[in-house]
C-alpha cells in the first residue's frame, strides 16, 4: 500500500481508503497470478503476434499443459489453431512433474494433499484469459479475440481494472471480427448480411447476480443461447474443466456473447441478432460496471437468492433508471421471512410487473425454465427495444470514465495510418489493378501459358519441341513484361506505414 503522512489529508475519504487498500490486494493477487504462469516479464513487454506464429519444434508437437507455465502457451497455441478445447486449463495429472509435486506434498499433509494440490495446481481459465490478454500488445489481443469468436467463445468485453485504475472496454480488439448472418427478413431471398461486428447495431441484454447463488448463471445462458439439440459453451462456467476453481484476477470481469440467425427452416432461437452479457461476479463491489451494463442494455436479468435491507436499498436506486429489469429468483431452499419482507418493498418500490419476476426453484424442470427464458427473450426483442453496437458503448464508457482500449496511442496510430491507406482505395478492383501491376492480367496470361506448357492442347501441327520453346519464349517475353514495373505507391514501406508499424 501506498504510505501516507500522518494524519491523512482531509481528501482520503474512506472510500479512497478503501480504494487503495483493495487494488494493493488486486496487484499483489496479478503478481502471484503471473508468476505461477511465468508470464512476469510480459507484463512491461508485451507479447507480440510473431511470439506466437513463431513455429519451433515445441510447438508443432501436439503437448498437454504440465505445469501451470504451461497454460498460457496451451491457450495461445490451441485458440490461434481454432481448437475449441482451448480454454481448458486442466494440467495432464499423468506427468511425471506432477507426481513429483504431489509426494512432496504428501510427506506435509495427508489429509489435505488432493484438496491442496488441486487448487494450488490450478486455475481458472478466466485468470488466465485475463493473464494473457494484459501481457499481449492491442494486435494480438484483435488477433485472440478474433480467433475466440470464430470458436463461438463469448468475448472479454470489459477486461477488469488489473494494470490500470479502471477497467477497459475491449472495442478495438473486436475491431477485425465480421459476422454473416441470414436475418428474418430476408429467409425467403436467402440472402444474407455481412457486417463488421463493432458496427452492428442490436438488442443487448445483460445477466448480472446480487449476492452468491447457488446454480452458475454462465452455465444456464449457455443453455439459453444453444440451439435445439446442441449445447456449445459459450461462457465459461464452474463446471468446466477448472472452471470451479476460485477467480483471483479475473473477478468482474465482463463477457458478450451473440446469437446470429442463419439456420435453415425455422430452426432460429431468435430471428434477429440479440447481444448477451454477463457479468462474472456480485454487482455490489463491480457497481460502475453494473451502471454501464444497464445504459447499454434494453434489459437486465438480476439473479438473486436472498435480499437483505442492504440489498434492498442498493437495488431501490434502480427505480430512476429507464431500463428495464428482471429478477430471477433462486430459492432452493424456501424463501425467507427477511428476503420475502424485503422483495415485497423492491416490488412496489420498482413497479416490478409480474412478468418480470421470475422464480427458480429446484422442483422446477430445467428444460422447461431455460424454454421460458428463451421466450422471454424473444418477447423483449419483439418490443423493438433500443439497439446499440460496441461502438456506441465505448461513448458510453468514457462517460462513465471506463478506458477504452482504441484510446491508447499505439491504437490511434495505427487506425489513422490505416484510414489514410483506405481513403485512397475508392474502387477496389481499380485500387488493385493499378497498385499490383504484376496481377491481375500479366498473371492471368502467365498461369494460362504455364497451363498450356503442361497440357500442349493447342499444339496443331507444329512438332512438340518447336512448341514447347515457343510457349517459354512467351513465357519469357511475359515475366520480362512483369519486371519492368516497378514498385507503385501502394507497395513502397513508406507509403504503408502499417506494415512497418506491425513489424
Ligand atoms: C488464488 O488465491 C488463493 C487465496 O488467496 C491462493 O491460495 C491461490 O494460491 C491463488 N491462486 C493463484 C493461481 O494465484
Ligand atoms: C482437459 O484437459 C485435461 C488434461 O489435459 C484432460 O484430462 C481433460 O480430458 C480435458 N477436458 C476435455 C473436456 O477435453
Ligand atoms: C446512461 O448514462 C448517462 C450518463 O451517465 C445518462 O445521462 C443516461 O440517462 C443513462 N442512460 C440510461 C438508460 O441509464
Ligand atoms: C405490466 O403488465 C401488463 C399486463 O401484463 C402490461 O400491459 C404492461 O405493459 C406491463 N408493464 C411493464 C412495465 O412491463
Amino acid at each position: 500500500m501506498v504510505p501516507y503522512p500522518q494524519p491523512y489529508p482531509t481528501y482520503l475519504t474512506t472510500e479512497v481508503m478503501i480504494f487503495l487498500f483493495l487494488s494493493s490486494e488486486r496487484r499483489q493477487a496479478l503478481q502471484n497470478v503471473l508468476s505461477k504462469l511465468g508470464m512476469e516479464e510480459h507484463r512491461s513487454q508485451k507479447l507480440r503476434l510473431k511470439d506466437v506464429l513463431q513455429i519451433s519444434p515445441e510447438n508443432a508437437k501436439s503437448w498437454t499443459p504440465e505445469s501451470l507455465g504451461d497454460l498460457p502457451w496451451h491457450f495461445l497455441r490451441k485458440i490461434m489453431a481454432l481448437n475449441g478445447m482451448a480454454r481448458n486449463t486442466s494440467l495432464d495429472y499423468m506427468a511425471p512433474d506432477y507426481q513429483q509435486r504431489s509426494e512432496d506434498k504428501e510427506e506435509l499433509n495427508t489429509d489435505d494433499s488432493i484438496s491442496c494440490l488441486s487448487d494450488a495446481n490450478a486455475m481458472n481459465p478466466l485468470d488466465v484469459l485475463c493473464a494473457v490478454l494484459l501481457c499481449s500488445d492491442s494486435f494480438l489481443q484483435q488477433e485472440i479475440l478474433s480467433k475466440m469468436s470464430m470458436c463461438q467463445f463469448a468475448l472479454p468485453l470489459l477486461l477488469p481494472a488489473l494494470d490500470t485504475p479502471k477497467c477497459t472496454l475491449m472495442l478495438w480488439a473486436m475491431r477485425d471480427i465480421v459476422k454473416k448472418w441470414r436475418p428474418h427478413s430476408l429467409a425467403e431471398s436467402r440472402g444474407f448480411r455481412e457486417e463488421s461486428l463493432v458496427l452492428t447495431k442490436m438488442p443487448t441484454i445483460s445477466f448480472v447476480r446480487l449476492g452468491s447463488c447457488s446454480f452458475s448463471k454462465s452455465k444456464l445462458l449457455n443453455d439459453v443461447l444453444s440451439p435445439s439439440q446442441q449445447h456449445h459453451d459459450f461462457f465459461i462456467h464452474r463446471d468446466m474443466d477448472s472452471g470451479h476453481v476460485l477467480r483471483n484476477v479475473s473477478d468482474g470481469l465482463v463477457e458478450i456473447s451473440w446469437y446470429f440467425p442463419g439456420r435453415r427452416g425455422n430452426l432460429d432461437l431468435f430471428l434477429e441478432p440479440v447481444a448477451v452479457i454477463n457479468l462474472h461476479g456480485d454487482i455490489e463491489p463491480h457497481w460502475l460496471k453494473f451502471g454501464f451494463l444497464t445504459n447499454v442494455s434494453c434489459s437486465v436479468f438480476i439473479f438473486v437468492e436472498s435480499v437483505s435491507e442492504k440489498n434492498y436499498l442498493l437495488l431501490s436506486a434502480l427505480k430512476e433508471s429507464a431500463t428495464k429489469y428482471y429478477f430471477i429468483f433462486n430459492i432452493p431452499t424456501g424463501i425467507s421471512s427477511e428476503t420475502q419482507t424485503f422483495c415485497d418493498k423492491l416490488i412496489s418500490e420498482l413497479k416490478l410487473n409480474k412478468s418480470q419476476l421470475l422464480v427458480k426453484d429446484s422442483s422446477q424442470n430445467k428444460a422447461k425454465f431455460v424454454k421460458k427464458l428463451q421466450n422471454l427473450l424473444g418477447c423483449i426483442m419483439k418490443s423493438s427495444p433500443k439497439k446499440i453496437n460496441i461502438e456506441d458503448m465505448a461513448v458510453i464508457a468514457r462517460e462513465l470514465g471506463i478506458q477504452v482500449d482504441e484510446d491508447c496511442k499505439a491504437c490511434q496510430t495505427g487506425s489513422k495510418w490505416a484510414r489514410e491507406i483506405a481513403a485512397e482505395i475508392k474502387d477496389t478492383g481499380k485500387y488493385k489493378k493499378a497498385m499490383f501491376r504484376l496481377q491481375g492480367d500479366p498473371w492471368k496470361k502467365l498461369a494460362k501459358v504455364e497451363k498450356e506448357l503442361c497440357q500442349m492442347r493447342r499444339q496443331g501441327g507444329i512438332p512438340s519441341e518447336k512448341y514447347r520453346s515457343q510457349l517459354k519464349a512467351e513465357l519469357s517475353e511475359l515475366r520480362a513484361q512483369q519486371n519492368k514495373c516497378d514498385l507503385t505507391d501502394g507497395m513502397t514501406p513508406g507509403h504503408s506505414p502499417s506494415l512497418s508499424f506491425v513489424s
